[in-house]
């Protein structure tokens, strides 16, 4: 036997209001609509930009002063939106913020050293920028680093 509900009496029993998604805000959404999470610096002028090197001021990043963290880079100047990422390992690293399957911007994925696009296809890569998996089309732009004192330098 079975029973039909009408659209309305649907919204009504769940809660769901004008079509609104209980599921706003969630990753699945976010992954819809090709939403990062990671955020951009918290504080102004905690990079520059001469042409050639990125240069970050690490005393002004905290999204990176702690394993796995992580922080967008982002600006008319630079020719690409950058990824920086220090990994659990220690190390740090920089990508081209594009997956090479749909250009959707990559997330570090808490404990597994690999980033992942925030598609709903989820390319997933590894820190040297290969492909493991999902529909991309070839690895990660990474650039050249150095640390600098309490600077890191990136060659973009
Ligand atoms: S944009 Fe990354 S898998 Fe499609």
């Amino acid at each position: 036997m079975s029973t039909t509900v009408s659209r309305r009496a649907f919204l009504k029993m769940t809660g769901v209001a004008g079509g609104t998604m209980l599921l706003a805000g969630c990753g699945f959404i976010d992954s819809i609509r090709g939403i990062p999470e990671t955020g951009l610096p918290q504080i102004e002028n905690a990079w520059s930009y001469d042409g050639s090197t990125l240069s970050l001021d690490l005393s002004r990043l905290p999204e990176i002063q702690s394993l796995g963290g992580a922080v967008r880079i982002e600006g008319e100047a630079l020719p690409a939106p950058i990824l920086i990422v220090l990994g659990e390992n220690g190390e740090y690293y920089a990508f081209k913020n594009a997956c090479t399957h749909g250009g959707r911007m990559i997330d570090p994925v808490a404990g597994t050293m690999t980033l992942q696009c925030c598609s709903a296809s989820k390319s997933t890569y590894d820190y040297d920028g290969n492909v493991i998996s999902g529909p991309a089309q070839g690895p990660l732009t990474s650039f050249p680093l150095t640390l600098d004192g309490s600077y890191l330098l990136i060659e973009v």
